[in-house]
C-alpha cells in the first residue's frame, strides 16, 4: 500500500530574506521562522534603520532574547545602507563575523526605506570597499521614479543601476533580493559576476491577477509588486532548475491587519507561518520535489559562504489548516494562506 502522507527530509533551510521588526512582537514574529529555519538574513529597515556594526549587535541580541527557550535559530545581521555610510563601517562589518551582508533600499523604493540611497554615485565609497573586502551587497531592485510604471520598475532597475554596479564592481558579491520578472532572472543566470537572487513563495504561487481576485486583496500587496503571469512561470523555472544562483528567501514582511485592510494599505506579505510549505506545493507542481533542497537548503548558504546545515526537517503531505490570523499586540496580524487549507506540513517541528 501507498503511504497516505508521503514524507520529505530535507537539510535545514535557511531565509536569506526576512523582517522580523522590533519590539514587543519580535517574539511573536521570530517563533515561526525559527521554527522552521536554522538561520535568517535579517533585513535593516527598523526605524530608525540599523545602520552600524553597533546597532546590529544591538539588534541581534533583541532577536536572540525573543526567541523560545534553547532555539539554536542564528539570526544572520545587515547594514542599512545609507548615502553617508563611511567605508569604516564596511571594515566594521567584514571584522564582525555576525553582519552579513549589507542592504541598498533606493530612497523611497518601499517600507521604512526614507534613509536609502538617493543617488548611487553616493555611496560608491562604500561599494569600493564592499568589493574589496567581499561584503555581500543585497539589493531592492527598483527604480524609484515616479515616472517609471510601477510593473517596469525592477526591470529598469535591472537595465539601468544594476548594469552600472556590474560594470564598476565587477568582482563585488550582490544578491538580487526578490526578483519578480524574466528579465531580473535573466541578468543573474547570465552575468559574468558573483551575483544571485533570492525568490519570494508569492512571486512563485501568484500572478499580479491575484491581487485582484473579487476585489482589492491587501494581503497580496508587496513590493516589488505581483507581475504578469509569464514572469511567475520564468521565478519557477529558475527557482526549480537547480541553478545555484536562485535559494529561498521568503521577504516575510509583517505589518498589522489594520496596516494592510487601509485606505493606504503598507507593502509586505506575512508568509513565515506556511512558507516552506508553499514553496513545496510549487515545487511538487512543477514536478521538481527533488530540486527543493537545493534551492531552500544549499544554494544560499555557499552563496553566503557559510556552512551548510547538518540536520534536517521533514515535510509530509498532510493537510492542515491556516490560521486565519495570528496575535500582534493589541492588533493582528493576517499570514497568506490565511483559512486555507495547506498541503504539506513540517512534520517534526519542535524547535
Ligand atoms: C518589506 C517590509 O515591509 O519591510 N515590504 C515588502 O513589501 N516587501 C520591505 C521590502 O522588502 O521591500
Ligand atoms: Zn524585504
Amino acid at each position: 500500500m501507498t503511504d497516505p502522507h508521503p514524507k520529505l527530509a530535507l537539510l535545514r533551510p535557511d531565509d536569506w530574506h526576512l523582517h522580523l521588526r522590533d519590539g514587543a512582537s519580535l517574539a511573536t514574529i521570530v517563533r515561526h521562522t525559527a521554527r522552521v529555519f536554522a538561520r535568517a538574513i535579517i533585513m535593516p529597515n527598523l526605524q530608525p534603520p540599523v545602520t552600524t556594526v553597533a546597532a546590529a549587535a544591538g539588534y541581534s541580541e533583541r532577536i536572540r532574547a525573543a526567541l523560545p527557550a534553547a532555539s539554536p535559530f542564528v539570526p544572520l545581521m545587515t547594514l542599512y545602507l545609507t548615502d553617508n555610510t563611511p567605508p569604516s563601517e564596511i571594515e566594521r562589518v567584514h571584522a564582525s563575523g555576525f553582519v552579513h551582508a549589507v542592504k541598498y533600499y533606493p530612497a523611497g523604493a518601499t517600507t521604512n526605506s526614507d534613509s536609502g540611497v538617493t543617488a548611487l554615485e553616493r555611496v560608491y565609497p562604500a561599494l569600493e570597499a564592499m568589493e574589496r573586502l567581499g561584503v555581500v551587497l543585497s539589493l531592492h531592485g527598483e527604480v524609484t521614479d515616479p515616472g517609471v510604471d510601477m510593473f517596469d520598475r525592477e526591470r529598469v532597475f535591472v537595465d539601468t543601476l544594476l548594469s552600472r554596479i556590474g560594470r564598476d564592481f565587477p568582482g563585488l558579491r550582490v544578491v538580487l533580493e526578490h526578483v519578480t520578472t524574466r528579465e531580473a532572472v535573466a541578468y543573474v543566470r547570465e552575468a559574468d559576476a558573483p551575483i544571485a537572487a533570492t525568490i519570494t513563495p508569492q512571486h512563485l504561487l501568484w500572478s499580479r491577477n491575484a491581487l485582484f481576485v473579487g476585489g482589492l486583496r491587501p494581503h497580496h500587496y508587496c513590493l516589488p509588486i505581483l507581475k504578469r503571469e509569464a514572469h511567475r512561470q520564468a521565478l519557477v523555472e529558475a527557482a526549480t532548475s537547480g541553478h545555484p544562483r536562485f535559494f529561498l528567501g521568503t521577504d516575510s514582511a509583517p505589518h498589522a491587519r489594520h496596516a494592510k485592510e487601509n485606505a493606504c494599505g503598507c507593502a509586505g506579505c506575512f508568509s513565515a507561518p506556511a512558507a516552506l510549505e508553499m514553496y513545496a506545493e510549487v515545487f511538487e507542481d512543477a514536478g521538481a520535489l527533488d530540486r527543493l533542497e537545493g534551492f531552500a537548503s544549499r544554494h544560499g548558504a555557499d552563496f553566503y559562504r557559510l556552512p551548510r546545515n547538518t540536520d534536517h526537517v521533514t515535510l509530509e503531505r498532510k493537510p492542515w489548516t491556516v490560521p486565519d490570523q495570528y496575535p500582534f499586540g493589541a492588533d493582528a496580524l493576517v499570514p497568506l494562506r490565511a483559512g486555507e487549507t495547506m498541503r504539506w506540513r513540517v512534520a517534526d517541528a519542535a524547535r
